[in-house]
């Protein structure tokens, strides 16, 4: 099976809306793979799969080790791998090098970077020397600590129109999608409108043209998600249950039973 490419993505515009969610190891994603168009293996696994506050702190090391799992994990969707914090700020150059080694190491098909206007040129950059590059605009969680949390954005009309020109600016640079993230719904549709590139959203709007979730978020594993998540399952609970039986059972000696055991040839 050959997998999803970065013009099939790109092409989506307007079109059946595009299916995405987070991965971030090997069995999970090949769940997720029946069914997404694209796997984002999302810096968020630094807050859910490793206890940090933000997503300020992951490092590169831990986007390419998880990315090779979901890489082996899959087959059929794109895979496409978020930049960490400090790994593309600086100059178009960091960002090149960075993102080679992701694609590299990963064989990831594109990345992901964070921001709008003042991220055109290092998209232009990338994209110009064979990196592909899905955007991200609204809110942006790796600037966090300058907004004082993570906060939905456009609520004030007066700043619709950065917004806008954000998602223009990133689109005329060559990023073949952008990410919408915590915006408000009607400001999300007006961006939708304005850019010829697929809007992918999250906190955002049911006419964005396609949608992503963090997987544990929309499973029902974290205790407290965001009012923008659906819970499709109830995965915590689940776990929890299995792991109080497994305990109960373990100190009334249930398990293992005759099944779980192995007997000498007789
Ligand atoms: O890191 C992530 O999971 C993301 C998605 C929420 C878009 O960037
Ligand atoms: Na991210």
């Amino acid at each position: 099976i050959r997998r999803n490419t970065v013009p099939q993505i790109a092409s989506r515009k307007g079109a059946e809306p595009i299916v995405s969610l987070t991965s971030y190891h090997a069995h999970t994603a090949a769940i997720v793979d029946k069914f997404a168009d694209f796997i984002l293996v999302g810096d968020s696994l630094g807050m859910v799969m490793h206890g940090m506050e933000s997503t300020v702190g992951v490092p590169l090391d831990l986007m390419i080790m998880h990315g090779k799992a979901v890489v082996r994990g899959t087959q059929k969707a794109l895979i496409v791998v978020d930049m960490p914090f400090g790994t593309y700020e600086e100059s178009p150059n960091m960002a090149f090098r960075n993102a080679a080694k992701i694609m590299k190491e990963t064989q990831c098909q594109a990345v992901k970077l964070e921001g709008g206007a003042r991220m055109a040129e290092t998209i232009k950059f990338l994209v110009e020397r064979g990196i592909p590059v899905m955007a991200h605009i609204g809110l942006t969680p790796q600037s966090s600590h300058v907004m004082g949390g993570f906060k939905t954005q456009g609520r004030d009309e007066d700043t619709w129109p950065a917004h806008i020109a954000d998602a223009k600016a990133v689109s005329e640079a060559g990023a073949f999608a952008v990410v919408v993230e915590g915006v408000v719904e009607p400001l999300a549709d007006q961006i939708t409108a304005a850019v010829d590139i697929p809007t992918i959203g999250i906190g955002a709007s049911a006419k964005c043209d396609g949608q992503i979730l963090v997987l544990e978020d929309m499973l029902g594993l974290n205790p407290w998600v965001p009012k923008f998540v659906k819970k499709y399952g109830n995965l915590g609970l689940m776990i929890e249950q299995a792991v109080s039986d497994y305990a109960s059972e373990v100190k009334n000696r249930s398990f293992p039973s005759a099944e779980n055991m192995y007997q000498p040839k007789k």
